[in-house]
């Protein structure tokens, strides 16, 4: 949903843009498969991850409202239904890996706690192994850390060779 006349993202869409990916980074490297995840559950692999759901709300609603800065004038039609296509596939990640890893979680009867609060779980437990879920939640993480290494060489391309102002805009005025 793109709105005439602006030209940058928010300041609010900013932050919220690099917070999530560095909750997304984080939770990776902190993102733990196994057995031992019963006795020792990841606490700040969860926290992270769960960051990323929290951080998508207002996120969501900024850009419904605000809506996003047109795309550059010169890009082709078909770089512009990339990049609408690949962040439409990246919103989708950032919902689907809190949720799944959620529902992973409980599936290995770990109860998943945010700021102190226990959340309900999503399914009853089941002996090992947790299920489909969770080993899609698993591969997605690498797919969705993928997904965005090429989304950020992309942003780069712009950048470096297009010479345009898409890795400005949504950089800190
Ligand atoms: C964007 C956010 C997230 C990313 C990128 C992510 C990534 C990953 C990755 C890469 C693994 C596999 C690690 C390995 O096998 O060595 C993993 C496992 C896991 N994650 Fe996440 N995760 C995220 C959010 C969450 C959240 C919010 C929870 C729970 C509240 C969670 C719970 C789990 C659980 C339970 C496993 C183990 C699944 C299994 O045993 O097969 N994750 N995550
Ligand atoms: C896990 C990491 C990342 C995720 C999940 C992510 C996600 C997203 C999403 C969903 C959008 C669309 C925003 C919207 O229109 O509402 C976006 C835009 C953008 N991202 Fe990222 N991003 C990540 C990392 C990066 C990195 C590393 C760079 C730069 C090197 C970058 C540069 C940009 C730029 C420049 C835009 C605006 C594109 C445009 O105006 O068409 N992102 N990102």
């Amino acid at each position: 949903m793109a709105k005439l006349g602006i030209q940058r993202y928010t300041n609010t869409l900013i932050v919220l843009h690099w917070l999530t990916a560095l909750c997304v980074v984080v939770a990776w490297f902190l993102g733990e498969g196994g057995r031992h995840i019963r006795e020792n559950p990841p606490i700040w692999h969860f926290a992270f991850g769960l960051a990323v759901l929290v951080l998508l709300v207002p996120r969501l609603v900024a850009r419904l409202v605000g809506g996003a800065p047109p795309p550059e004038p010169h890009d082709a039609p078909l770089l512009r239904l990339a990049a609408k296509v690949g962040h439409a596939t990246l919103y989708a990640f950032l919902i689907a890996m809190p949720l799944s890893g959620w529902y992973a979680a409980s599936a290995l009867g770990v109860p998943v706690t945010l700021w102190g609060v226990t959340l309900p779980a999503l399914t009853a437990p089941v002996p090992q192994p947790p299920g489909l879920v969770a080993e899609l939640h698993s591969n997605g993480g690498t797919v969705l850390l993928v997904l965005a290494g090429l989304h950020g060489l992309m942003a780069l391309y712009h950048h470096f060779v297009l010479k345009d102002d898409t890795l400005r805009r949504m950089t800190p005025a």
